[in-house]
């Protein structure tokens, strides 16, 4: 075991690919290094250990992490005595291959291991050779509470690791393996830690959070952990994501409606307006039960927004079903969607079909969903104008230092005149403009609020 003395001075730089869970994980990393008394620096070019966290979501999130990659083998000759290490999903896909890959990777951990990060990088730093570090079951995991570094408004929080669903696109049940939910009082433990050191708003993240609770010996499911949530005193605004539209229930959204600190937003994915690309999927419900799940939502909370994830040329789809993909967006009009074009990835089910619509069809289908969102996100946004939303103030906007930001709960950005100390807190503000996909503000007046 090396000395905290040894290790200050040494610093580290992190990059991290993908998505809210990497965000997170490297954070705790972050945490747990600056315990040990590493350093923390933004600067690639004057640190000693350089750490990746990665993305196999799609070819183009590895392809990033490859040509960064790559990068570094000139710094590596430059200054050998830099360690640098690989983490997360793509060491699940790749394992020691990426270590004949890029010779000047020193370490590789997996998507269990990032609480043993410390430890590896001891073992690393005594040993000088590379080592891999994939361990195959979940060892259970303890979020860090160090506190130095710590100034933030905002924090995600996971309720679960994994996804039992094997959409058959998808890489993420191999890669960061099978659902598991954490114990409802860590997570409980873990958002009063944080809002006693000022978060205001917490992101709860899972794969497919409303499959929470499966397999705890507790009888709680995520609707109820939900309510729990909400009494954490501190807490002002409580988001969550990702929701599978199979297991998506009324009682989440009684639960929506009555819980004044959870947003009024669901991000409920798609993937595809067609029966049979549904089915091909593996996603286990038809447009009809999705349809009927919004419907009852909005019927439930009207002022709800509604996101999706889309997926434009999966194996099979054609014109016909390319087509009902659009009139079921035309039909539901979501405030927002994100566009993916179908990325094969080795060792899922869809592997095995043929990947038959071209790059140029799936571009054009792409281009095409963007700009028809475009024109919907932009009609549904106008409608709100004149609005009056409770914001939960973030930070000082980028562009403008005498306005603010933050988000209403329906999770719209919104700027507005304003001062510094109002930041993490909530105030009443009426939209009264939109330009690109912000709101322009204005602060009402806030008594009441
Ligand atoms: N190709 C394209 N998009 C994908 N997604 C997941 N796997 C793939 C893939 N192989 C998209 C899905 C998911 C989002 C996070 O990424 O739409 O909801
Ligand atoms: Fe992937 Fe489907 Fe699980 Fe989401 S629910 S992580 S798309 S397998």
């Amino acid at each position: 075991m090396m000395k905290k003395e040894e290790r200050r001075n040494l610093k580290v730089y992190q990059k991290v690919f993908g998505c809210q869970m990497n965000e997170y994980d490297s954070d705790e990393v972050k945490k747990s290094l600056c315990e040990k008394g590493y350093e923390i620096t933004e600067e690639a070019s004057e640190s000693d250990i350089i750490l990746f966290n990665t993305c196999s979501v799609r070819q183009h999130a590895e392809e990033r992490v490859f040509g960064n990659l790559r990068k570094l083998s000139k710094l590596k000759k430059k200054r050998p005595e830099v360690i640098i290490g690989i983490m997360g999903c793509m060491v699940n896909a790749y394992k020691e291959e990426l270590l004949k890959d890029f010779p000047h990777v020193d370490f590789i951990s997996g998507t269990y291991d990032f609480g043993q990060v410390p430890e590896i990088l001891d073992e690393v730093l005594k040993e000088r050779e590379q080592k891999a570090f994939i361990s195959l079951h979940y060892k259970g995991f303890r979020f860090s509470r160090y506190t130095g570094r710590f100034n933030k408004i905002k924090a995600f929080v996971p309720v679960m690791r994994g996804c039992d669903n094997f959409c058959s696109f998808c890489i993420v049940p191999y890669v960061r393996g099978r659902e598991i939910s954490r114990n409802p009082d860590e997570i409980i433990d873990e958002i009063s830690f944080l809002a006693e050191h000022g978060v205001k708003e917490i992101m709860l993240l899972g794969q497919n959070v409303n499959s929470y609770g499966k397999g705890l010996h507790v009888n709680i499911d995520f609707p109820d952990l939900l309510s729990r949530v909400n009494d954490v005193n501190g807490i002002e605004v409580i988001r969550f994501m990702t929701s599978h539209p199979k297991d998506t229930s009324e009682k989440l959204f009684s639960v929506m409606k009555d819980n004044e600190k959870v947003e009024k937003h669901l991000h409920l994915p798609l993937q595809s307006g067609s029966d049979k690309i549904l089915r091909a999927m593996n996603r286990n419900y038809s447009i009809n039960d999705y349809s009927k799940k919004i419907d009852s939502l909005r019927k439930l909370i009207p002022s709800v927004s509604i996101t999706t994830d889309i997926i434009v040329g999966f194996c099979g789809e054609g014109d016909s079903e390319y087509n009902q993909t659009k009139d079921v967006i035309k039909g539901i009009r979501f405030d927002d969607a994100f566009i993916f074009k179908y990325s094969p990835r080795k060792g899922t089910k869809a592997f095995t079909l043929k990947d038959d619509v071209s790059q140029r069809v799936k571009n054009e289908r792409n281009n095409d969903l963007l700009k028809l969102q475009k024109s919907i996100s932009y009609e549904k946004n106008k409608e709100l104008i004149g609005r009056e939303e409770k914001v939960l103030v973030e930070a000082v906007s980028r562009k403008n230092n005498t306005q603010m930001k933050g988000r209403t709960s329906s999770d719209k950005e919104v700027v507005f005149e304003g001062t510094k100390d109002m930041i993490g807190k909530i105030f009443l503000v009426k939209l009264t403009d939109i330009v690109h996909e912000t709101f322009i503000g204005k602060l009402c007046n806030n008594e009441n609020k």
